[in-house]
C-alpha cells in the first residue's frame, strides 16, 4: 500500500479511536493504524473490552480492527509508514509554571513533534486534531523544520466537534468538518487530501476549508459559545429558584425564537467533560496574553457562574436537609459528566461528591457506566463512600438521591419502591431536571429542582 493511503493517527483516546474507527470504516482504501505510548490503552482497543464506551464504536471497531484498522504502541514504525499523521493527543490546562491554571499544557503534543522528527524518512502531512491554542499550527511547523534531514511537514489544523456519548453519530453525519491550512501551494495540496477523505461521507458544502488561524480559533469559539449558553440558563436557574419562575419553561419560551434556536438551554448542576472549562480558560489566557483583560474577563465568567452553580447546588442540600448532612447517606445517582459515556473528567458528580463527604455525608454511588472511573476520581477523598451496581441497593436508606447524570434509566427507575427504602423525610435533588417532579411529590418525597419552586412537605 502507498503511504500517501497511510494514515497514523498518535493519540488513541476518545477522539484518535473514535474517529479513525469512523474514517477506516468510511474509506476501505486506507489503512488506519492508531499509535499509543499507554500499553494497556492498545491492548484494550485490540480486545472486545474498548477502553472507552461510545454508543456503536464497538460494532464500529469490530467491522473494521484487523482490515483496514490498527492499532499499536508501534509509534515509530506508524510515522515511517504513513504520509498522513494526525495528532489526538491531551492538551489539559497546564498546572504548572507560566498559564498555569489557564493555559494549554502542550508538552504531549510536542514530543508527538519531536517524535515525528526523529523516526520520519520523508515528507508528511501533519494534522492537529487535538485542540490547540492559536498559532499552535505554527510552533508545530517552527519544531518539524527543525529537522536536519531536510524534510517538508505541512501542518493542517482539522479540529474535531464530535460529543462524548454522541461521537459516532457526529463523526458520520457532522454539521460541518474544518480543516485549515497556509494559503501556500504545498498547504492548499494538503488541505485538498484531507478534503478528500472526509468527501468519503461528507457532503462538500459541509466541509469548509479556511485558513490555519481561524480553524484553531473557532473550535475554541464553538466550546465556549456552547459553554456559555450553559451559563446563561444556569444563571437565570438561580434567579428563576428565588422568583417562582420555572426555568424550563423560560427556556422553551427564549429557545423557541429561531434567532436563539432550543439547544443547550437545559439547565443543570453545571457542564462537565473534559474540553469546555479548559478550552475557555485556553481562550481566556489567550485574550491576556494579546491584552485584552475585557474579552479574559467576559469568558471567565462563563467558568465562574458553572463554579457557582455546582457551589450553589452543594449548598442547597445542606441547607434544605437541616443545615446538616453529617453520618447521612446520601445516594449519587450518575457519576459520569453527561449520560452515555463513563467519562467523568470535569464531572460536576466530582465535586459534589468531594464537597458532601467533607460535610461528613456518608455517599452510595451508582452510575451505569463510570463507577471504574468514579473510584479513581474519589480515591484519596477524604470520607466514607461505597460504590454500588444497583441503583435501589444505592438508594436504600438513604436520606436523599442526587441525580447528577441525565441517564435514561433514571427516569424509568421505581420511585414508589425507592422511597419505602429510605430513611424519611426523603429528598430528591434533581441536578439534571429529568424527572416528574410532581408524581415524586405525590410519591412523598421533598424535591429540589434545577431552577423551578422545590415540592415540599414542610411549611
Ligand atoms: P485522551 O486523554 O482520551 O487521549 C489522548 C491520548 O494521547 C492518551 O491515550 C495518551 O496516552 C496519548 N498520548 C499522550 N502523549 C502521547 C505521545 N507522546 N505519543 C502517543 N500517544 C500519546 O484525550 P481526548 O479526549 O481524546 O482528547 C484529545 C484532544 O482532542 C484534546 O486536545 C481535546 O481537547 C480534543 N477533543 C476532545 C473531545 C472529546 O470529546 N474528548 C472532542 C473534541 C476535541
Ligand atoms: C463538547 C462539545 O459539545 C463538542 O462539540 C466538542 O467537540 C467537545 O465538547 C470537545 O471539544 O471536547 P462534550 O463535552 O463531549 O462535547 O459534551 P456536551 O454534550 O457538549 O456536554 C458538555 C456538558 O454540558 C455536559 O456535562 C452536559 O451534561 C452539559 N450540558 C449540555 C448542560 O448542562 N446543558 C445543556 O443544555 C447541554
Amino acid at each position: 500500500m502507498k503511504k500517501e493511503k497511510n494514515i497514523l493517527c498518535i493519540g488513541a483516546g476518545y477522539v484518535g479511536g473514535p474517529t479513525m474507527a469512523v474514517i477506516a470504516s468510511k474509506c476501505p482504501e486506507y489503512k488506519v493504524t492508531v499509535a499509543d505510548i499507554d500499553e494497556k490503552k492498545i491492548k484494550a482497543w485490540n480486545s472486545d473490552r474498548l477502553p472507552i464506551y461510545e454508543p456503536g464504536l464497538s460494532d464500529l471497531v469490530k467491522g473494521v480492527r484487523g482490515k483496514n484498522l490498527f492499532f499499536t504502541t508501534d509509534i515509530a514504525k506508524g510515522i515511517r509508514e504513513s504520509g498522513i499523521i494526525f495528532v489526538s493527543v491531551n492538551t489539559p490546562t497546564k498546572t504548572f509554571g507560566e498559564g498555569a491554571g489557564k493555559a494549554a499544557d502542550l508538552q504531549y503534543w510536542e514530543k508527538t513533534a519531536r517524535a515525528i522528527i526523529e523516526y520520519a524518512e520523508d515528507s508528511k502531512i501533519v494534522v492537529e486534531k487535538s485542540t490547540l491554542p492559536l498559532r499552535a499550527a505554527e510552533a508545530m511547523h517552527r519544531i518539524l523544520h527543525s529537522n536536519t534531514k531536510g524534510l517538508h511537514f505541512e501542518v493542517i489544523s482539522n479540529p474535531e466537534f464530535m460529543a462524548e456519548g454522541s461521537a459516532i453519530e457526529d463523526m458520520q453525519e457532522p454539521d460541518r468538518v474544518l480543516v485549515g491550512g497556509m494559503r501556500t501551494a504545498n498547504g492548499k495540496k494538503a488541505m485538498d487530501r484531507i478534503v478528500s477523505i472526509y468527501s468519503h461521507w461528507v457532503p462538500k458544502e459541509r466541509i469548509i476549508t479556511t485558513n490555519v488561524w481561524s480553524s484553531e480559533l473557532s473550535k475554541l469559539v464553538a466550546n465556549a459559545m456552547l459553554a456559555q449558553r450553559i451559563s446563561s440558563i444556569n444563571s437565570i436557574s438561580a434567579l428563576c429558584e428565588k422568583t417562582d419562575a420555572n426555568v424550563g419553561e423560560v427556556a422553551k419560551a427564549v429557545g423557541m425564537d429561531s434567532r436563539i434556536g432550543p439547544k443547550f438551554l437545559r439547565a443543570s448542576v453545571g457542564f462537565g467533560g473534559s474540553c469546555f472549562k479548559k478550552d475557555i480558560l485556553n481562550l481566556v489566557y489567550l485574550c491576556e496574553y494579546y491584552n485584552l483583560p475585557e474579552v479574559a474577563a467576559y469568558w471567565e465568567g462563563v467558568v465562574k457562574i458553572n463554579d457557582f452553580q455546582e457551589k450553589r447546588f452543594v449548598k442547597n442540600i445542606v441547607r434544605n436537609m437541616f443545615d446538616s448532612v453529617a453520618g447521612k447517606k446520601i445516594a449519587v445517582f450518575g457519576f459520569a459528566f453527561k449520560a452515555d459515556t463513563g467519562d467523568t473528567r470535569e464531572s460536576p458528580a466530582i465535586y459534589v461528591s468531594k464537597m458532601l463527604l467533607e460535610e461528613k455525608a456518608e455517599l452510595s454511588i451508582y452510575d451505569p457506566e463510570a463507577l471504574d472511573n468514579a473510584e479513581k476520581d474519589l480515591a484519596g477523598a477524604k470520607g466514607r463512600f461505597e460504590l454500588v451496581r444497583d441503583p435501589y441497593k444505592c438508594a436504600k436508606d438513604a436520606h436523599a438521591v442526587l441525580i447528577l447524570t441525565e441517564w435514561n434509566e433514571f427516569k424509568k427507575l421505581d420511585f414508589r419502591k425507592i422511597y419505602e427504602s429510605m430513611e424519611k423525610p426523603a429528598f430528591i435533588f434533581d441536578g439534571r431536571n429529568i424527572l416528574d417532579h410532581k408524581g415524586l411529590y405525590k410519591i412523598g418525597f421533598n424535591v429540589f429542582p434545577i431552577g423551578s419552586s422545590k415540592m415540599s412537605h414542610f411549611k
